[in-house]
């Protein structure tokens, strides 16, 4: 309550620094985008950094039809930076030809056609990472353009953002883009990438819809182990449109063991981060395809309550985590990042499940059933992460 009411009255302050003719524009009425559970789909980002173009984005959409990532719940197909040219004209974006010779309407169509949405990355300063423009300044015009070429979501980054600092510069910056966007008349999801610089999770639930916690991943077990210590603490913070975001996955970038990125797609599920694969999906392995489509997991990830998993226990960095689900089961998980195999253990009343007469106890990885315990007990591998979806037993077991 005390989030979202900070989070109106940063807004409403910002707006009243916005000009006249931005200002007039509040008759029309706002649309603001609904992400009831985290963002599902694709960047390109952490495979191909700036070689993004229009024929990547097409044969990344053609292969997520086909390989079932789409009928698994991956829906947004996001461009990252370095899709426009070096300067505007008149004023506006333009994409780069050479990269999108038709534009970016015809590709969000294109999209759009096959039941995907389509995601573009722009900057809250004067230029983005990798040097393009950014939008301070440009908000309503940017969020405009975006609109009118069918745009669906913004990942709005925060280089080269001449700030002060102060939370209250990040929030000012941030949510003028939040208010353009609604005022464009398209629902556009706001993806804020801050890095976690300002603690976005204690101000921008209602300004976006997601928000950086961290640094940028990179694809090895260091980056991972650092990642979720920092974002794993953040439950209280998240919840129905309002989600923590440990940045993009890099399962089936190559640089981490297979017991690595399955402990990435664990975790990813229960702190219900976005599931924003980050790999070469005309290239996948099936193993990878099997990982990302993971139907277990999607489930915990995608579970309407929204939830992120509280941290129950930290013993020297084994996590022991309790996402409630919609149906009143739980999903418990084991994190073990040391690099020695752990005997982990938590007893069921310790955790959020309702007290019940037994419990049923379903290992996702290996789908084998245990029967009531007062106690769930494993064996966790290094780097590796136990998960159980519990269901209470009404009758007796
Ligand atoms: C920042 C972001 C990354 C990526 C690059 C692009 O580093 O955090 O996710 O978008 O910029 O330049």
């Amino acid at each position: 309550m005390l989030r979202k009411t900070v989070a109106v009255v940063a807004a409403v302050a910002a707006l009243a620094t916005l000009p006249l003719q931005i200002a007039a524009r509040l008759a029309v009425t706002p649309v603001e985008a609904v992400v009831a559970t985290p963002p599902m789909g694709y960047n390109d980002w952490n495979a191909f950094g700036c070689d993004v173009d229009d024929r990547l984005i097409r044969e990344t959409a053609d292969a997520m039809v086909a390989n079932g990532m789409v009928a698994a719940g991956y829906e947004y197909v996001n461009i990252d930076d370095c899709w426009s040219l070096p300067e505007r004209r008149d004023g506006r974006l333009v994409a780069d030809p050479a990269k999108f010779p038709d534009g970016i309407k015809p590709l969000a169509d294109y999209l759009h056609r096959r039941g995907l949405k389509l995601g573009i990355y722009g900057d809250a300063g004067t230029l983005t990472c990798a040097g393009y423009p950014g939008s301070l300044g440009h908000e309503q015009v940017d969020a405009d353009t975006w609109a009118s070429w069918g745009v669906d979501y913004l990942k709005y980054d925060n280089c080269h953002n001449s700030s002060d600092g102060s939370r209250a510069d990040f929030v000012r910056r941030y949510t003028a883009m939040s208010s353009a966007l609604r005022l464009s008349g398209r629902p556009i999801v706001l993806s804020l990438c801050e890095w976690g610089q300002s603690q976005p999770w204690t101000w921008a639930s209602g300004v976006g819809q997601l928000w950086r916690t961290t640094g940028d991943i990179a694809d090895t077990w260091d980056s991972l182990r650092s990642i979720i210590a920092q974002n794993a603490p953040l439950s209280r913070y998240a919840g129905p449109g309002a989600f923590n975001d440990p940045d993009m996955l890099e399962v089936g970038n190559g640089g981490m063991t297979d017991t690595e990125y399955r402990t990435h797609m664990i975790m990813w599920a229960m702190m219900a981060a976005p599931l924003i694969a980050g790999a070469d999906l005309r290239a996948l392995t099936p193993s990878t395809l099997a990982l990302l489509t993971d139907p277990g997991l999607i489930a915990i990830d995608q579970d309407r309550l929204g939830l992120q998993a509280t941290v129950l226990s930290d013993t020297g960095g084994r996590l022991v985590l309790d996402k409630p689900l919609s149906d009143g089961d739980h999903a418990i998980a084991f994190y073990n990042p040391t690099d020695t195999a752990a005997s982990m253990g938590v007893r069921l009343t310790a955790t959020g499940l309702a007290a019940a007469p037994g419990y049923r106890i379903r290992d996702l990885t290996t789908a084998a059933e245990s029967p009531a315990t007062p106690t769930l007990e494993a064996t966790v591998p290094p780097h590796g992460t136990a998960v159980f979806r519990i269901t209470p037993l009404k009758g007796p077991t």
